[in-house]
């Protein structure tokens, strides 16, 4: 699609925690950075019987207590004075027919461009595109475009019926899938680090890499979301998306060019590479938990099963750990180990590679013996940082070895930093589509996680527990191919 510069932008979903949380203060960033184009206007739908003074409160509230001190009245004026608030259900005809009396009324001109963005539950998808359609916001004549936050269905099937469905509306190219994990600056930075250094990409292979682990530990909990989080679980929340997307990331080929398609092209590559896990085997490959009472911080931390509106006999997984394989010619063999739980020790998301030993062993019979192999490591948040650990003579007579750790902070200080969103939304807003997910990497991604997801629905294979505030259930070790491979927990090791 060819750069576009929208003027309507409606949030349905506008008072819920996605809005409030994420969306508002992302397009304050943009509004305080001059990234807003004058005709851009905003359009929010609630269910809320609110009148525009309401709305202009709740913005108001929202953004003073996510951005403190940092919060500017005017900037949020500026941006409260781009909204229209229109109550209704969007579940119900009446809904549309008030937006669409809304949007035709533009303060500055008839737009063609709509931008519709469902931060709503998934399951409401389709409702709502039907409802557009029938309203007249027929996507395939005036170019509209949809937004949908992840997860993208509950397993290859409900997603591809899902995908054929809005398909029927919308086409591939109207259709924006965030994972708001490519937003991050880090997460792009990891294909600035492996592909604008020549150092790097050489030994970025099978040759020289023992195995990679990702970790997306989290510290929170569930907080309120009980509801989604029971019927989903770590794997469909985190893995299948967030983490797919970084081990694909971390492990494509170089793209011919940096566009939606070129990227998306080896990012699926990648996934169609991964070594499909047999039904039998799904035990040695994954293992699920959940977490028992534990402290957090100083926090005391009830048990899964206490949380609110979690049946006390749940078995939904709010840790998952799994190894892949990718094999093509330049991983095969390598274990990709990822991790990601809910109520562990501290929040955490890095990437860490382990080199191979060097080839021979020059120090057999010295102290040197024992070495550790070189590590590096891409922390992607909340410290942002790649550490390089290599290995030298400690100063003196004696022919003994220290680590050194080259250490590079991904920003200097004084330089902000942003949420993942306010780059999805411009790109949105541009119609740049090479941070959304095309419909065959979220089908692949699926079909990657599929034989697990099977697994668990029927089988008896047993929930571990871990205490909250831990580093998951000790049983994640045994996904280890080799005795000397463990997780780390640390960025920096002592
Ligand atoms: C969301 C998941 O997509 O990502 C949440 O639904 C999770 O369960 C969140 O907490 C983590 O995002 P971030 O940016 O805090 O790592």
């Amino acid at each position: 699609m060819d750069t576009i510069s929208p003027c309507h932008f409606v949030i349905f979903g506008a008072t819920g925690n996605l809005t409030t949380i994420k969306l508002l203060p992302a397009l304050y960033h943009l509004e305080r950075a001059g990234r807003l184009a004058d005709a851009l206007e905003f359009i929010a739908l609630a269910r809320r019987d609110w009148s525009q003074d309401d709305w202009a409160e709740h913005v108001q509230l929202a953004l003073q207590s996510k951005l403190g001190e940092a919060f500017d009245g005017v900037i949020a004026a500026r941006l409260i004075d781009r909204f229209t608030y229109v109550r209704g259900d969007y579940s119900q005809p009446e809904a549309y027919q008030a937006l669409m009396e809304v949007l035709s009324r533009p303060k500055s001109g008839v737009c063609e461009n709509i931008i519709f963005y469902l931060a709503i539950r998934p399951a409401d998808f389709l409702n709502v595109v039907t409802h557009l359609h029938n309203a007249g916001f027929s996507g395939k004549v005036a170019r509209h475009r949809i937004v949908v936050e992840k997860p993208f269905g509950e397993d290859l099937e409900s997603a591809r019926m899902l995908n054929m469905q809005l398909h029927t509306h919308f086409d591939e190219e109207q259709i924006y899938r965030i994972d708001h994990y490519l937003g991050k600056e880090t997460v792009q930075n990891l294909i600035v680090f492996r592909f604008a250094n020549s150092l790097i990409e050489p030994i970025w292979n099978r040759n020289y890499i023992d195995h990679v682990q990702i970790t997306v530990a989290e510290d929170k909990g569930i907080d309120s979301r009980a509801g989604y989080f029971d019927s989903s679980g770590a794997l469909k929340d985190m893995l299948q998306n967030h983490m797919m997307q970084l081990l694909t990331v971390m492990a494509m080929e170089p793209p011919a060019t940096l566009d939606a398609d070129a990227l998306q092209d080896e990012k699926v590559k990648v996934l169609r590479s991964i070594r499909t896990i047999p039904r039998e085997a799904v035990n040695s490959y994954a293992i699920r938990a959940q977490y028992s009472a534990g402290t957090v911080g100083n926090e005391e931390a009830v048990a899964y099963r206490e949380e609110e509106n979690v049946a006390d006999d749940s078995t939904t997984e709010t840790y998952v750990a799994a190894k892949f394989y990718i094999d093509n010619w330049r991983w095969k063999g390598v274990p990709f180990y990822l991790r990601t739980g809910k109520r562990l020790q501290e929040k955490m998301t890095s990437i860490f590679i382990r080199f191979k030993h060097p080839p021979q062993q020059l120090f057999q019979n010295t102290s040197l013996q024992n070495i550790e192999p070189n590590w590096i490591v891409l922390a992607i948040q909340p410290h942002e940082c790649m550490h390089i650990e290599l290995h030298a003579k400690e100063p003196g007579l004696d022919m003994n070895t220290r680590r050194i750790d080259l250490k590079a902070p991904y920003r200097d200080e004084g330089e902000a930093s942003l949420d993942a969103y306010e780059t999805l939304l411009l790109d949105i807003i541009d119609g740049d589509r090479s941070l959304f997910i095309r419909f065959d990497e979220v089908e692949w991604a699926w079909q990657v996680v599929d034989p697990i997801l099977r697994h668990w629905a029927v089988a008896d294979s047993y929930v571990h527990t871990y205490p909250a505030g831990s580093w998951g259930p000790d049983e994640a070790t045994r996904l280890f191919d080799s005795d000397d491979q463990n997780w780390r927990n640390q960025i920096e090791q002592a």
